[in-house]
């Protein structure tokens, strides 16, 4: 069924969780060969968990520690002894608004995806579409990316493109980008999944949108 030996999923989110709905309706519906092993949020009340806890999934708050844009090293150690003791194969990150380094990246190395909202190299950091409306280019997107010790900077594993229109706010272009993360994200991890993605240094090919 999948060539690469990754199946089992452990999803890390802040947020509303609308990448991880797309997800598990694409697993659901049969179209992304895998399963969901734990959602893990940094946030106690984060919509994700909440999605997770509807769907019958193990859904866990883990306390991040002190710091507010990354993991404390105790964090770090609770965070992968948790994926670790669910059987994960690749952490999907999807709208986890901390930065993975260290042992946790090394535990899982190559095995970490996230998607950004923009076309990187443009706009990484945080409110993507925000810095793209405000820079003021008119075609902006997402990516899907390995993670590796920097910030938005992993191999590129799959894009798609879209158009700011007059008028936006960055309300509405996010709202539109996220259309397109929520196609996007589980054809990507499909394509992982089924072992169709070759990573040589920074090219990675044979995602086919
Ligand atoms: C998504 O738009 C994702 O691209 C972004 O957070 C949002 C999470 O939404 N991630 C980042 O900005 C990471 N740097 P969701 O909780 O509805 O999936």
């Amino acid at each position: 069924m999948d060539g690469s030996g990754i199946r089992r999923l452990g999803v890390l989110g802040s947020g509303k969780g609308s990448n991880f709905v797309a997800i598990a309706d694409a697993i659901a519906a049969g179209t992304l060969p895998a399963e969901v092993a734990v959602v893990i949020s940094d946030v106690p009340d984060a919509g994700i968990l909440r999605h997770a806890a509807d769907r019958g999934l193990p859904a866990l708050h883990v306390h991040p520690g002190g710091f507010r844009t990354k993991l404390d090293e105790e964090a770090e150690h609770r965070y992968r002894q948790t994926l670790l003791d669910h059987g994960v194969d690749l952490i999907v990150l999807a709208g986890f608004m901390r930065i993975l380094k260290g042992g946790l990246l090394r535990s899982f190395e190559g095995r970490v995806v996230n998607i950004h909202p923009s076309l990187l190299p443009s706009f990484p950091g945080l409110a993507a579409w925000k810095q793209a409306l405000d820079y003021g280019v008119k075609v902006t997107g997402c990516t899907v990316h390995l993670v590796d010790q920097g910030i938005d900077t992993g191999p590129i594993l799959a894009q798609r493109a879209v158009p700011v229109v007059d008028g936006d706010t960055a309300e509405s272009l996010h709202a539109r980008i996220q259309d397109a993360e929520r196609q996007l994200y589980p054809a990507a991890i499909g394509a992982l999944v089924r072992g169709e993605v070759t990573v040589r240094g920074r090219q990675a090919s044979g995602f086919r949108s």
